[in-house]
């Protein structure tokens, strides 16, 4: 194997160790790479002439990315291998930890998991202000633990309160915070980096450098003596982040309360002691405490396949994009214009009045606000990014644009009008998206002179919060047109999913029938406290009421004849949301809907539950079962006919899609993944038996059926 280091020392006795993995865009942790870097340190050791030893990474961006993953992939089958990697691996820090001479992290780009772990166990660390330079510890988003001394070198360097922050999020940590909380001893402009770095190698070698830099990292304060430094404060500490933790997972994510208890077993011992109960911790549960493992190492996987999907032929380029027109600016249209403002595309706002393009504009700037507030952009930044965004309630300034989206009311009369009236006014080359969440871009397009630069963009609610964005496409968009959508989506960082046209396209056709579902059984009896103790304890991540009411029950409304229409029996519009519609009881827009809006409180609307009452005919009770069933066994009957009119490419990317989408719990591994572990007898048996008290609506198709009689599973 061609080498994974570099490794050189000058004549003042600074060595240098380079990792620059061949043929990677990206440096990671593998067996023989981390046996090639315990030679490198043994040899190190034994080297008379060093004083002070740098570690960096030759790739762009890129500082250490984490362990290889592919090396747990045997995980459930071969725990040995993992044993090994989780030894070998403690082996190579320890020594790193205990060389002779200090040694200095360079980071100057993404370092993560294992990368951030031989960071700890370097004598200092250093940050470039790079935004690509991040830190953390993501292993409990993936169903382990930090195995390489992370629950022990991190909480001693920065403290419990934030290393836990850290460990159990799994987020990572900007640059400037990472120096801020202590994790790296000292930030350099990205610009200067390596002249900053090497004079900063000179200064640890000074008495002076080396005092100042540890009496920087003392951690004291009044908050640290009373919850971190006697044993009182770090039982309340404790119980309060389990108590957090198992109400934000509900006991989904095993691996964040066993990366927590064995941070509350160890915190107090000697570091040689911690070191040892967390490698064995690790090796205890491979099989049994990590089995989500499984599921989100291969969706970080299928992740990262999706950013490397072209979907069309390679020839195909995007064309060049500085600035987009956006139509309508209410919920949808302000959330993706805050998006291209945010990534610096100059943006034209058109409304029907000033009054809903000064609304459009506190909505953006309110987007902003809050991120300034939580220190995640500065506030000059935000202020010149919200100069990029200008409005008119006419089409002016739109002859410039490169792209436009629309996002106004969901109405095909309406749509087809707006549509007509860009064509007239924009640039030839310009690409035309729109963001309707039902009807088709086929039927959209039918009033244009050239349907071939029209797409579909379906961005989810809160735009600027949710990564998918359905990109639809119509028998008549170009090739060309698509990879500039999907080009622009990335720009814009999310990740889109290219779906075939159909009303509601692929999430919200599926999704509906969740939606629908839940009304109906609130109307058969079920309370709502029940309905969403069923859907959290199932892992999805929001009421579907509270849901239902950040869409809009009139756009809701709107949808749902739409798919009634389309789909008919399937789909019949829930009596409960036309009473909704009717009462104008919107949504959080307006201050009601099945909630009430007062400030941050939230109440149940009591109209609502009169609705229900004067809708109800009968009122059943419940098992948790059966509402899980009857939301989830519908939703995996439409996503099977999905596949079969090929509107999703595959069972992989449907899955991706609805937990990008709508949040289905990624520790499921999807929904097919969650309904080939129900298995297809079930799943046909269950749906026939609702067929016969509920009706058609619960008819499984031909394609579960014949997976049924070739017993086939969808993975
Ligand atoms: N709300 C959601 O969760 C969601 C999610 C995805 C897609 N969508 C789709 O996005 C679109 C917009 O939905 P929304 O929730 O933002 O609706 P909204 O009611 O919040 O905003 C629509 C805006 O369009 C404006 N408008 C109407 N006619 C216009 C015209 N001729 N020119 C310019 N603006 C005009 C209205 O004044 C209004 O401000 C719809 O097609 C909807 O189906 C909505």
């Amino acid at each position: 194997m061609k080498s994974a280091f570099r490794f050189s020392v000058n004549g003042d006795g600074i060595a240098s160790l380079v990792f620059d993995l061949p043929n990677e865009k990206v440096n990671t942790f593998s067996m023989p790479v981390m046996q090639e870097l315990e030679t490198i340190i043994d040899n190190a050791a034994q080297n008379r002439d060093i004083k002070i030893m740098s570690i960096s990474s030759a790739k762009d961006g890129v500082f250490i990315a984490g362990a290889d993953l592919h090396s747990f992939e045997p995980m459930t089958s071969d725990g040995k291998s993992v044993q090994d990697m989780i030894d070998t691996g403690h082996r190579t820090f320890d020594k790193l930890a205990n060389l002779p001479f200090p040694t200095v992290a360079l980071i100057d780009g993404a370092c993560l998991g294992g990368g951030m772990e031989l960071c700890l166990a370097c004598t200092y660390r250093v940050v470039s202000d790079s935004p690509k330079t991040i830190l953390g510890l993501p292993e409990v988003s993936l169903g382990i633990i930090p195995g390489w001394g992370g629950t022990q070198r991190l909480p001693r360097l920065i403290g419990l309160e934030e290393a836990l922050g850290s460990i159990l999020k799994g987020k990572p940590t900007k640059a400037y915070r990472a120096w801020k909380i202590k994790m790296a001893d000292a930030i350099f402009p990205t610009e200067f980096f390596e002249n900053k770095a090497q004079d900063f190698l000179k200064y640890c070698l000074t008495k002076e450098g080396k005092k100042n830099i540890y009496k920087r990292r003392k951690l004291s304060g009044l908050k640290y003596q009373l919850l971190e430094n006697n044993p009182i404060g770090r039982y309340f500490l404790f119980k309060k982040v389990k108590k957090d933790v198992l109400k934000k997972t509900r006991g989904h994510y095993p691996s964040a309360i066993i990366a927590l208890d064995l941070v509350e077993n160890t915190c107090s011992l000697p570091l040689q002691e911690g070191l040892v109960k967390e490698s064995k911790a690790f090796k205890d549960n491979v099989k049994t405490g990590f089995a989500n493992a499984k599921n989100l190492i291969e969706l970080f996987f299928l992740q990262e396949a999706l950013k490397k999907e072209s979907w069309v032929p390679a020839d195909i380029k995007p064309m060049k994009i500085s600035n987009a027109g956006v139509v309508g600016a209410g919920t949808m249209g302000s959330g993706i214009a805050w998006l291209l403002t945010n990534r610096d595309f100059s943006v034209r706002l058109k409304e029907v009045n000033w009054q809903a393009i000064a609304n459009g504009f506190r909505s953006v700037n309110d987007i902003y606000i809050k991120l300034s507030k939580e220190g995640k952009i500065k506030p000059i930044e935000a202020s010149l990014k919200m100069h990029r965004l200008t409005g008119s309630v006419d089409y002016s300034g739109f002859q410039h644009m490169d792209f436009v989206i629309e996002a106004a009311l969901e109405n095909l009369t309406l749509k087809h009008q707006i549509l007509t009236d860009l064509e007239n006014v924009v640039d030839p080359a310009c690409v035309i998206a729109s963001n309707t969440s039902s009807l088709t871009i086929t039927e959209m397009g039918k009033v244009m002179k050239h349907p071939e630069r029209f797409v579909g963009m379906h961005f989810f609610n809160p735009a600027n919060k949710m990564p998918l964005v359905e990109v639809i496409a119509s028998d008549k968009t170009s090739p060309q047109t698509i990879a500039t959508a999907i080009d622009l989506c990335r720009k814009l960082g999310k990740t889109p999913i290219v779906v075939r046209d159909c009303p509601g396209f692929l999430i919200n056709r599926v999704f509906i029938v969740s939606d629908n579902e839940i009304l109906n059984m609130y109307v058969e009896g079920a309370s709502v406290k029940e309905l969403e103790q069923a859907m959290f304890d199932f892992g999805m991540p929001m009421s579907p009421f509270a849901l239902a009411d950040e869409v809009g029950n009139d756009i809701g409304y709107k949808v749902s004849q739409v798919f009634e229409l389309a789909y008919g029996s399937r789909m019949p519009i829930p009596a409960l949301l036309k009473a909704m519609n009717d009462r104008k009881l919107y949504g959080k827009k307006c201050g009601q809907g099945f909630y009430l809006y007062s400030g941050k409180k939230m109440t149940f609307n009591p109209e609502v539950e009169k609705l229900r009452k004067e809708l109800s005919i009968r009122c059943k009770s419940f098992t948790q079962q059966e509402i899980i069933d009857r939301v989830f066994l519908l939703m995996i009957n439409e996503s099977a006919r999905c596949l079969e009119e090929k509107i999703v490419a595959n069972a992989k990317y449907l899955d991706m899609a609805f937990i990008l989408g709508v949040g289905f719990p990624p520790f499921r591994g999807g929904l097919l993944r969650y309904a080939d572990t129900l298995g297809i007898d079930y799943i046909v048996n269950q749906l026939k038996r609702y067929q016969s008290i509920y009706g058609e609506r619960f008819a499984p198709c031909n394609f579960l059926l014949e997976k049924q009689k070739n017993r086939q599973t969808f993975y």
